[in-house]
């Protein structure tokens, strides 16, 4: 057959034709590797959140399926870096990554460059590359990730860059394989993209609108992952607490955990990201009830502004978010609690900041993400006038760090001396000796041990609080 054949002869209907073009490519990856003599590598580069990381999973599955064995380094056959691009700098250190790999690919002109992900979902972005960047071979982005394996084939068999954007989906393609990063814990995507706007965030542009995958797909999906050693999960959406809203059968994310409560074997859930404006009561008594759900809520401020928040797009107060707290931490009361800030973003005055100092000093972050507002072309907000000056930015983010970063310290000695499941996630990079794993409200603790103990819970008494970790000793 030749390529035209073999194209014409594919599958319509997904996942079967991606594992179509899986066979194929496999064919041809395989008469490569005999022709050099050594299996060919790929190495992914995954940059911004949890989907991104756990997309590349699914890249990584693919690319595994075809024939490539994982690279150390982007001395690769086959270098793939997933983009992000929700802040300006999450750009800038692709397109310097790209420069760098125009040197790398002089050195071995067969190896194959792809770019994919949230940046890739920004016309301007596309333009650049094929304008500037040469180099680049396949370009996709984030609503056809599933296609890895036919994008691949049409480059293999045409000499031009493959560029493949979708502006939006309905498709929910499952079934495919997936490499996962940790052998016991695993992230779970239960929905896709952003219905929000928040006015700062280019996310919904380039995640496409709200869709929830079903609750029995979900629910399968972990029942394998913990047949297969997973104990612990992180259900992952931009909006979790909107969950099942817009299905044919509505259930709630509540209703959804107590189903995946339910699976035996499983230890430990955790979930991102709730958006406070639909953080619910139901939700607030699961997690009250629950022997599984992990006693950490992420639960991102922005601002402490009602007024900012109201330009922000983002439907609740601070009162309304401080009433929220108060609820979460009455039903569950050690969880720990942690945040994402914006700092300067337009019009905020030195009275906002004080609202948002205010409501960190009141709630009392085990951790906090603090952000420098960026510009995202596009949004409404990239449109408003006000931009505060960088100067004064960068003060407010100095003195909002400083309190964040005291209060997180003070916080932690709370659990200090007591003793705490741990799951054991590594062994610890800088101690030899040692191990790493993470308490049930995702505090880490290094301690003694080895590699026989990874992916296993295990008891250790925290003897010693440094900073935002802890230093402690296996007790059983
Ligand atoms: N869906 C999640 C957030 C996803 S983006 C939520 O609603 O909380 C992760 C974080 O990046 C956001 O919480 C926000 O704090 C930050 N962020 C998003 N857009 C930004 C921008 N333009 N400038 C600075 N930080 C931004
Ligand atoms: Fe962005 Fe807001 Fe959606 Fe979060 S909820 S991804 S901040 S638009
Ligand atoms: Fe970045 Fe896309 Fe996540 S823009 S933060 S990788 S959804």
């Amino acid at each position: 057959m030749n390529i035209k054949e073999i194209k014409a002869m594919a599958p319509a209907t997904e996942p079967a034709r991606q594992k179509y073009f899986m066979e194929h490519v496999k064919a041809r990856i395989a008469e490569l590797a005999a022709e050099k003599g050594r299996p060919l590598t790929c190495f992914i580069s995954t940059f911004g959140c949890q989907m991104n990381a756990r997309d590349s999973e699914k890249l990584l599955g693919i690319l595994q399926e075809v024939g490539y064995v994982q690279g150390t380094d982007e001395n690769s056959d086959f270098v793939l870096y997933n983009t992000c691009t929700v802040r300006e700098n999450a750009n800038l250190k692709v397109y310097g990554r790209l420069g760098y790999l125009n040197g790398v690919k002089r050195k071995n002109p067969e190896m194959l460059i792809a770019l994919c992900g949230c940046m890739m979902q920004e016309p301007t972005v596309v333009e650049k590359i094929k304008k500037s960047y040469r180099h680049v071979d396949i370009v996709f982005g984030t609503h056809n990730i599933f296609k890895l394996a036919e994008l691949l084939f049409d480059r293999l068999y045409s000499k031009k860059m493959v560029v493949d954007i979708w502006e939006g989906t309905d498709a929910i393609v499952e079934d495919l394989p997936i490499e996962r990063k940790y052998p016991f814990k695993s992230g779970v995507n239960i929905m896709f993209g952003c219905n929000n706007f928040c006015s700062y965030c280019i996310v919904p542009y380039v995640r496409g609108r709200e869709r929830s995958r079903n609750p029995e797909d979900i629910v399968k999906e972990i029942e394998t992952l913990v047949a297969d050693g997973v104990v612990e999960v992180m259900l992952l959406g931009q909006n979790v607490n909107s969950y099942g809203k817009t299905l044919k059968n509505p259930i709630s994310f509540a209703e959804l955990l107590r189903r995946i409560e339910a699976i035996e074997g499983l230890e430990r859930i955790r979930f991102m990201t709730s958006h406070p404006k639909d953080l619910s009561d139901e939700l607030i008594e699961v997690m009250k009830g629950s022997k599984k759900i992990c006693k950490h809520f992420h639960l991102p401020l922005q601002s402490g502004s009602s007024r900012i928040l109201n330009i922000m797009n983002r439907r609740y107060t601070k009162e309304r978010y401080l009433e929220l707290v108060d609820k979460l931490r009455t039903a569950v009361p050690d969880i720990a609690l942690s945040t994402d800030i914006i700092v300067g973003f337009p019009g905020e005055t030195e009275e906002d900041f004080q609202e948002t100092l205010d409501v960190v000093r009141k709630v009392r972050y085990e951790s906090a993400f603090t952000f420098i507002y960026s510009k995202r072309t596009g949004t409404p907000a990239a449109a408003m006038e006000n931009q505060v000056p960088e100067d004064v930015v960068k003060d407010r983010f100095d003195r909002l760090l400083k309190e964040v970063q005291d209060i997180a310290a003070e916080a932690i000695l709370r659990d200090e001396h007591t003793v705490q499941d741990v799951l054991v996630e590594d062994l610890d990079s800088h101690e030899p000796g040692f191990v790493t794993g993470r308490l049930s409200n995702n505090t880490v603790v290094h301690f003694k041990g080895d590699a026989s103990l990874i992916g296993k819970i295990v008891k250790v008494s925290l003897d010693e609080a440094k900073g935002f970790y802890f230093m402690g000793t296996m007790v059983e």
